[in-house]
């Protein structure tokens, strides 16, 4: 289809959109294949963020494709609840192989924000099933990003999500957030400050007594908010905090899951295991809707008391371990294993790191972030004109061949881990024409 053909745009009320701003001058992407999508007029465009942080091998994978092609054919749906098929099994136990020690039982949805959601319901009940019934407070952090469902946005701290929707849920607060440019602006990798202010989950106690907590949740690299990499020690201090009052610790690793950083997860490249996981996207490298949230297995044993024929947790989706999910996670699975790209990251991140750091000279760049395949370039805001200039950018990208993504003034980095090194090249040279000719 080209421009001069295209469709009725009134009807699509686009999400996470500047809606008008869209339809006066539309991005259609018509076709995609391996590092590249091709727009409806036939333009190549290189993919500087797998998508959305999902398509982690890169689009079009034929085993993937293919696992699709035949689920579809064999079964299109069966009901998950008190049925179930192999393939749903056999991903679950496939992907438990790949996660921190002793994260080996498995709940399926559909999206990340279920899957945060579901982590807090079953950190809730667990709590509960355990003899903690008190435990009913949630902790997220300031700029975290967990979705947009209510639990997420509750726990969630980015304003703009949440100031909107009400009173959200109650019963939960957040720590200090650990962005801070002054001591650590243009670090590369970890930054060296900060590790003390995991101690802020201390205050929290203090304030309303462990008693009272169930969970804390945060990402171990903070995406949606602009890119926001862990101090050094800073997780495994939570950790320790956690483990003192009886607090789960939730890790969402919604975009760091499936090999963004280095190691199949975050959790494993910053050598800090959660109770709880909670994974999306590079689950079935964006091909099909998919969530999963991962517990210890002492969690999940807690559940399986009382009479047999009884279900122990009720929750769960008409979707959840859909077959046609279910089958590209096993051909997203294969093509992982077949190149070796959960940890191909750890071996492109130092490459990346200095080509992303080479744009500290760019005009109006006032901080460099990264770890394995992310990277944050943050802008200096145009004043009184939040995110434009960013936004800015982001167009001038697209228009000479490169996707990126923008949060308020920071570009996010996050490509298919598939990625050549020349291709991290085009990337950054492109960037750092658009940024100097926005200006
Ligand atoms: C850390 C984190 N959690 C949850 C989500 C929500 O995932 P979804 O958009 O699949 O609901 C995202 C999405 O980017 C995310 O980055």
């Amino acid at each position: 289809m080209t421009v001069n053909s295209l469709p009725n745009l009134d009807a699509y009320w686009m999400p996470f959109t500047a809606n008008r701003q869209f339809k006066q001058a539309p991005r259609l992407l018509a076709r995609a294949e391996g590092m590249y999508y091709w727009t409806d007029s036939g333009r190549k465009v290189l993919d500087g963020v797998a998508g959305l942080w999902c398509v982690n091998a890169g689009h079009a994978r034929s085993k993937i494709v293919q696992a699709i092609q035949a689920q579809a054919a064999e079964m299109d749906y069966a009901p998950p609840f008190q049925m179930g098929h192999s393939k749903a099994f056999e991903l679950a136990d496939r992907v438990t192989q790949l996660t921190p020690a002793g994260l080996n039982r498995v709940f399926f949805t559909n999206s990340g924000s279920e899957a945060v959601d579901t982590a807090l319901k079953i950190a809730l009940a667990y709590q509960r099933v355990r003899g903690q019934a008190s435990r009913t407070r949630l902790i997220g952090r300031e700029r975290g990003y967990h979705g947009v469902n209510f639990g997420g946005i509750s726990v969630g701290g980015m304003v703009a999500n949440r100031k909107m929707f009400g009173t959200l849920m109650a019963g939960v607060d957040h720590i200090r957030h650990t962005h801070d440019p002054a001591r650590n602006a243009f670090s590369v990798g970890q930054p060296a400050h900060g590790a003390e202010l995991a101690d802020d989950l201390e205050r929290l106690v203090a304030l309303h007594d462990a008693s009272t907590i169930a969970a804390v949740i945060v990402e171990p690299v903070a995406g949606s908010t602009g890119v926001l990499v862990p101090p050094q020690g800073y997780l495994q201090r939570l950790r320790e905090i956690c483990d003192r009052h009886g607090i789960l610790l939730i890790f969402d690793e919604v975009i760091t899951g499936f090999g963004r950083t280095g190691q199949p997860f975050a959790a494993q490249t910053f050598g800090v295991t959660p109770d709880i996981m909670t994974t999306a996207k590079g689950i079935t490298n964006g091909c099909a809707p998919m969530g999963a949230v991962f517990v210890k297995q002492e969690i999940h044993d807690a559940f399986m008391n009382g009479p047999e024929h009884l279900i122990e947790l009720f929750h769960g989706y008409t979707y959840s371990a859909h077959p046609l999910a279910c089958a590209a996670g096993l051909g997203t699975l294969d093509t992982y294993a077949d190149e070796g790209l959960l940890t191909r990251a750890s071996e492109l991140q130092d490459h990346f790191a200095a080509l992303v750091h080479s744009l500290r000279d760019a005009p109006n760049v006032i901080d460099i972030r990264n770890i394995g395949l992310v990277g944050g370039i943050e802008l200096a805001p145009r004043p009184g004109e939040p995110g434009k200039r960013a936004f800015d950018v982001f167009l001038d990208c697209y228009d000479k061949g490169v996707l990126i993504r923008t949060t308020g003034d920071t570009i996010a980095l996050s490509p298919p881990l598939i990625i050549e090194r020349t291709q991290i090249e085009q990337i950054v040279d492109t960037l750092r024409g658009a940024i100097s000719r926005v200006a």
